[in-house]
């Protein structure tokens, strides 16, 4: 009787996990967790990744970079919202500044050291620092 009650039970998993595993459970389980969108696929349904979120603003790129030199004034770095520091900068023309900041001016170092960032990032950037230092 013991032996008999031994086979009933396993037999019982095996139906058990035999339902588990139909093909539709399998499909689900081994489903991929995200899709691929390779170039000449049609993906107009793929989900747009979320981290790709333009391109940053000039503020975000300051309070990433620049403030770190230019917050205190570190090495002679005009200081934001010191409009002396910055009325002489400006005056080579905004677009001389963009050259600087973007190549890197003496101690001032090529793109503030946010090597990610676009040139109109750090455009971006130096606009901001400019307006809020008038
Ligand atoms: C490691 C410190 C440091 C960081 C980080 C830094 N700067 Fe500077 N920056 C300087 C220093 C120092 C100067 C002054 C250079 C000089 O006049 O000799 C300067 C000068 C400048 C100037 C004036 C250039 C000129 O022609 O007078 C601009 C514009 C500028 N930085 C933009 C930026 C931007 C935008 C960022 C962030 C993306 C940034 N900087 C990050 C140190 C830094």
């Amino acid at each position: 009787m013991k032996k008999l009650f031994g086979i009933l039970f396993v037999a019982g998993l095996v139906a058990a996990s035999a339902v588990a595993n139909s093909e539709d459970d399998i499909k689900a389980r081994i489903a991929p967790v995200g899709t691929s969108c390779m170039s000449g696929d049609d993906c107009a349904a793929a989900p747009a990744p979320a981290a790709a979120a333009g391109p940053k603003s000039g503020k975000d790129v300051y309070s990433s970079f620049c403030t770190t030199c230019h917050g205190a004034g570190v090495m002679g770095a005009p200081k934001l919202g010191d409009a002396a520091d910055w009325t002489a900068r400006a005056g080579k023309g905004l677009e001389t500044l963009y050259t600087h900041a973007i190549g890197g001016f003496n101690a001032m170092p090529a793109k503030g050291m946010c090597a990610a960032c676009s040139d109109d990032e750090i455009k971006g950037a130096v606009d901001y620092m400019v307006e809020n230092s008038k």
